[in-house]
């Protein structure tokens, strides 16, 4: 039997990643917490509740946990409806509880990431108006400048804004998140206050750390056209590509928003990435469907026979993720994968989906790809938005009830990779035999 190694760069960051409604718990004054109370939204009507308690300090216990398996860095996302309870109060309280966790990462070994908006708003900034109020950039960034203030002791890698073109997506276009809309105008509009929000908290963060090192993490989706030899499947994958995938990098790269008919200028936005955090997780087929304007003309679908998750949420497609990293650096600039990782309670496919993901991460960085680090999703299992408790993607499970965590047999894995800084032979051939002829060809 073959026996090799694939090492990874010395200095690499190993991690996983977390957002604060998911894991903190009785996160009551955010339009999250708002939305999950009315019956509809979420499946089943899940509420987050406690999460997986962080704010009563179980992160203690977690950040063990990834240490103790040889992570050397973690990210995680701070809440603004905590720190800026109305416009005009700031909670030192809620600061210092977030200097504490970051103090507890560093004490542990680990890198911290801080993103400072993952998905959830204040609920005062959802009554002016939310994401569409034109001032609304100059509120983020107040929050930013303090937030900064009170933590860049303890950090220097900051996400401004997590997935902006998922949350466009979700909550101003498919209407499935809060503030519930279906309105293109709407999206647009966001769009653009989102790059104006990054733009003004790149600068305001730099004025205040000049060593930060400060980006967006993008959710980058494969879309492959259905039938190649048919234009329109083309035209509409290369659409779906533009607005979903290059929109924001693009325009913190060019100064350029390109929307599908039209651009604009925004000088202020050019050159305000750092680094291209990326999130990859799955990639589709897509074929122009006529009938289906509230999809944007595009039917998007998995292959039969596809290696699916459990609840069909996501497909194993290793080679998407050279093609994302390919396509990210375009952007001239280091890449961190800031999410990757799929939903399996049982833990059957998450082994192997893990392996052939990083072997291709590991391809990238054969190729120079300038890949810094990898951050997977997530650490345990945690509230997943609109689908509630119903798709698990820790490397702990958890029971919500009492609190329980249960290792998987895939941290036992990560643990190994994160300790070796490579994957070798032999932890394929215990974690994931069936896949060992695909990476070790006789
Ligand atoms: C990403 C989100 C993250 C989590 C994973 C599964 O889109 O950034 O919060 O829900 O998906």
């Amino acid at each position: 039997m073959a026996q090799a190694t694939f090492h990874f760069p010395r200095g690499f960051l190993w991690g996983t990643a977390t957002a604060s409604h998911q894991v903190e718990g009785n996160n009551t004054n955010n339009n999250w917490w708002a939305w999950e109370q009315r019956d509809g939204h979420i499946v089943e009507n899940q509420k987050s509740g406690l999460a997986d308690d962080w704010w009563n300090g179980r992160w203690r216990e977690d950040f063990d946990r990834a240490a103790e398996s040889g992570q050397n860095a973690h990210r995680l996302s701070i809440e603004w409806s905590r720190i800026q309870p109305t416009p005009d109060r700031w909670d030192e309280s809620a600061l210092d509880r977030y200097r504490e966790m970051l103090r507890g990462l560093t004490e542990r070994g680990m890198t911290p990431m801080v993103t400072l908006h993952h998905f959830t708003d204040p609920q005062w900034l959802g009554e002016r108006g939310g994401w569409e109020n034109r001032s609304t950039p100059e509120a983020f960034t107040t929050f930013v400048n303090r937030a900064v203030e009170a933590l860049r002791e303890y950090a220097n890698l900051w996400v401004t804004i997590n997935e902006p073109n998922v949350l466009v997506t979700s909550a101003y276009f498919m209407g499935i998140w809060p503030p519930g809309k279906s309105d293109l105008r709407a999206a647009f509009n966001v769009m653009e206050n989102l790059v104006r929000a990054h733009a003004m908290a790149y600068q305001a963060i730099h004025e205040l750390q000049p060593d930060a090192r400060v980006g967006i993490a993008i959710n980058y989706r494969g879309f492959i056209p259905a039938r190649n030899w048919f234009l329109p499947d083309r035209w509409i994958a290369g659409l779906q590509n533009s607005l979903f995938n290059e929109f924001f990098p693009n325009a913190l790269s060019s100064g350029v928003l390109r929307y599908p008919l039209w651009s604009r200028r925004m000088t202020e936005a050019r050159g305000t990435q750092d680094f291209l955090g990326l999130n990859y997780y799955t990639r589709e087929y897509i074929a122009f469907s006529p009938f289906q304007a509230a999809e944007m003309f595009a039917r998007r679908f998995y292959l039969p026979g596809a290696d699916l998750s459990p609840s069909g949420f996501i497909v194993n497609a290793p080679e998407g993720m050279f093609q994302a990293l390919k396509w990210a650096r375009k952007f001239n600039r280091p890449i961190l994968i800031t999410e990757n990782g799929v939903e399996d309670k049982e833990d059957q496919l998450r082994p192997r989906y893990l392996i052939q993901h990083l072997h291709q991460v590991w391809r990238a960085v054969n190729f120079n790809f300038p890949i810094k680090g990898y951050f997977h999703w997530t650490l345990v299992d945690n509230f997943e938005w609109e689908r509630g408790w119903t798709q698990r993607f820790g490397l702990w499970e958890l029971d919500p009830e009492t609190q329980t965590r249960t290792r998987r047999p895939s941290a036992e894995l990560y643990a190994e990779i994160c300790r070796e800084n490579g994957i070798s032979s032999d932890m394929v051939a215990r974690y994931a035999p069936k896949i060992f002829d695909k990476l070790f060809p006789n």
